[in-house]
């Protein structure tokens, strides 16, 4: 039954009446690489297994390409050619683009390259596990090249952030022997398409960079390399210091710059395809070149002319900034990113691309576009999402969240008065960047379900659909992963599908509305409600909420400036509080508890409200799902009932706690009368 969790998406269950379909599948397969590590093998047994767990029929599988009519054919486009294919009506493919026809009794899936090969006999899956088995011929290639996933594990294996189970890649301070998991999950990033996990903690650990560590890390690369996942790896910048023994750690000192190309060349020695390096440096105590009062370009660059010539990338992160005093009004954490990295642009070199979280701040349940994404012209930039729910119920609450990040990428930022869409500046499209793409914290960890929790999955399954494509829908993703998942049942699709889309908007309800942030503890766990931590901090994720108002002040006019960060059309629209969404008013301004909100309502009688709604939908997730009971398995279905029981019982706390904070604080009743002692 463990085995419902392990899979996930890739069950590959039978459908209803499949021995009707089974006449009209091919007879056979044709893998047009016999080698047992490369992707194009991985495709056909993958399409074996599949077709038999759908259909009941094993088909057979060869390669060579001697078969005419049909078979499925899976390869590159090139080695189909060479074997005396026809690749007419193949429009020209980008990397790791592919080419699926099933017109005309053969069925072509043809890779730009091996990974995309791959990826076609996935997307060819997935329309037969959903029941889809109509005639379709179409090229897709990805919106950008990097679609990456961070792992936050640390070496004695907790993981950061990690809601799952300890991680599934170390333990005792180096790499787990058994990595039938790292193989699993490589399996299940191939499927929606991402092609590189980073499986160590921007925090970084410098022993991992030891001879024994780096032949463990070359045998996860070697779990990976059947699907086209890549390994990249989180470095600790004082590396030369803590681990070579220098005395200093300078990324302009000779000796400095030798070690990081020694490091870089002995693993390229073990891992020769290894995607690249991801840094964390100068940020929340982690060591960087501002130190030596060099600059975060010239630290980028350390990495990227160690890593250039065996091809590999930087992901520098954008996520610097300083610890705050609060009785400054003008202080803001959200003016960090663009103060530490607008004067860089232009000076990373080719290999880095810039990785920037979606809001100024961290990972809140709605933030404003980081604007960061507009003042990097120059520079290649890639989005951090986080799938771990880290401030947003740490999978213990169903929060889908593909909605959320749709108001990032399909935000435009309106750079020189002309479209900006987010997704176009990470595709690299809008200001012609040659890098550029997505990362997402996942941690995943050994629990079965890989998560800890079933429904939280669908956020792994959209994030790497997304990643790919950001122009698709939420709602039709969230759908084929209902179907893939547990069922082609309307009734299963449509409640999940009512559970999952109302999830997000009620999270924000009972936890923090009106672009204040979660409220949630942010001193230690980042889990349940606790408002009064948010002020009083150096973090400078503040609320200024006292007696009368709430709010940050964050207009050019009177408060932290952020506002003019944005290009002049956006600009305009957050300084001025009539033209401010409501969503996000706390957000740009301080305000009265009697301030009138746009829908009419006041601020304090909307939190009142939005707390009792969010809850108030957070209780029907249980019947829902229990509406469900008989369509999902026994064991899948205790599990989300477990946790939808929990969530309804700890959105009333949220709501509570919400609630009492602010009537205490600013004395004014609840029109409905709901809320205080009575
Ligand atoms: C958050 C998170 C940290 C993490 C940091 C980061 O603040 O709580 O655990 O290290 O983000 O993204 O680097």
């Amino acid at each position: 039954a463990a085995e419902n969790g392990l899979n996930a998406w890739l069950r590959y269950a039978p459908i209803p009446n499949a021995q009707n379909y089974s006449a009209s599948l091919p007879s056979s397969i044709v893998s047009l690489n016999s080698t047992e590590t490369s992707p194009v093998y991985t495709a056909g047994t993958e399409l074996q297994n599949g077709i038999q767990g759908i259909f009941g029929k094993r088909l057979s599988i060869s390669h060579a390409n001697g078969t005419t009519s049909s078979s499925i054919v899976v390869g590159t486009v090139d080695e189909y050619a060479k074997t005396g294919g026809s690749v007419q009506g193949i429009p020209e493919l980008d990397e790791d683009g592919f080419w699926l026809s099933s017109k005309g009794g053969n069925v072509q899936i043809l890779g730009e390259n091996e990974r995309g090969a791959l990826y076609g006999a996935f997307e060819y899956l997935s329309m037969l596990a959903q029941g889809n088995l109509s005639s379709v011929a179409y090229a897709t290639n990805p919106n950008a090249p990097v679609r990456w996933v961070n792992q936050w594990d640390n070496l004695d294996g907790s993981i950061e952030r990690g809601y799952g189970g300890p991680s599934i890649f170390f333990e005792n301070g180096t790499i787990v022997n058994d990595l039938t998991r790292a193989g699993d999950y490589a399996r299940l990033l191939a499927s929606v398409r991402v092609n590189a996990v980073v499986v160590n903690n921007v925090n970084a650990n410098s022993t991992l960079l030891s001879t024994r560590n780096i032949q463990g890390l070359g045998r996860i690369a070697d779990a990976f390399r059947p699907y086209g996942v890549r390994l990249g790896i989180s470095l600790d910048f004082a590396s030369p210091m803590d681990f070579g023994g220098l005395p200093t750690y300078d990324p302009l000192d000779p000796s400095v710059i030798a070690f990081w190309t020694n490091v870089t060349n002995q693993i390229y020695e073990t891992v020769p395809d290894m995607a690249g390096y991801l840094v964390k440096a100068n940020s929340e105590g982690q060591a960087g070149p501002l130190t030596y009062n060099r600059t975060l370009s010239q630290g980028g660059n350390l990495f990227a002319k160690a890593l250039q010539p065996h091809g590999g990338i930087v992901m520098f992160r954008a996520f610097v900034y300083n610890m705050l005093n609060e009785s400054d009004w003008k202080a803001d954490r959200a003016n960090a990113a663009v103060q530490f990295f607008k004067d860089l642009d232009g000076q990373f070199d080719d290999n880095v691309v810039v990785q920037i979280k979606y809001g100024p701040i961290d990972f809140q349940v709605r933030e404003p576009t980081s604007p960061l994404f507009a003042n990097l012209l120059n520079t290649s930039t890639a989005i951090e999402l986080e799938v771990a729910q880290e401030y947003l119920g740490q999978q213990c609450h169903l929060v889908y969240l593909p909605p959320l990040w749709k108001t990032v990428l399909d935000f435009d930022l309106r750079v020189n008065n002309q479209s900006s869409l987010v997704r176009n500046i990470i595709s690299g499209k809008r200001f012609n960047r040659p890098l550029g793409g997505s990362a997402a914290v996942v941690n995943v960890g050994t629990n079965t379900t890989w998560l800890g929790s079933h429904l939280a999955m669908s956020n792994l399954y959209a994030y790497g659909r997304l990643a790919w494509d950001p122009a698709q829908d939420p709602q039709s993703i969230l759908q084929d992963w209902i179907r893939l998942t547990f069922s082609l049942d309307n009734e299963v699709i449509d409640t999940i599908t009512q559970m999952s889309m109302e999830s997000w908007p009620a999270y924000e309800s009972y936890s923090g509305n009106l672009g204040i942030q979660t409220l949630t503890d942010i001193l230690y766990t980042h889990f349940g409600p606790n408002p009064a931590s948010q002020d009083n901090n150096g973090y400078g994720q503040w609320t200024r909420a006292d007696h009368l108002t709430i709010g940050m002040d964050r207009t050019v006019s009177n408060g932290t400036g952020f506002s003019g960060q944005y290009p002049p059309e956006i600009y305009e629209m957050y300084e001025n509080i009539e033209t401010t969404p409501d969503n996000l008013l706390l957000w740009f301004h301080h305000v009265n508890y009697t301030q009138r909100l746009q829908s009419g309502q006041t601020v304090i009688q909307h939190f009142y409200d939005a707390h009792y709604s969010g809850a108030d939908t957070a209780q029907t997730f249980v019947p829902l799902w229990e509406s469900l009971e008989g369509k999902v398995d026994t064991e899948r279905y205790n599990d989300v009932l477990f946790r939808q029981t929990y969530q309804a019982g700890h959105s009333i706390v949220w709501r509570d706690a919400i609630n009492n904070y602010y009537y205490n604080l600013s004395g004014i009743p609840d029109e409905a009368n709901r809320v205080g002692n009575h």
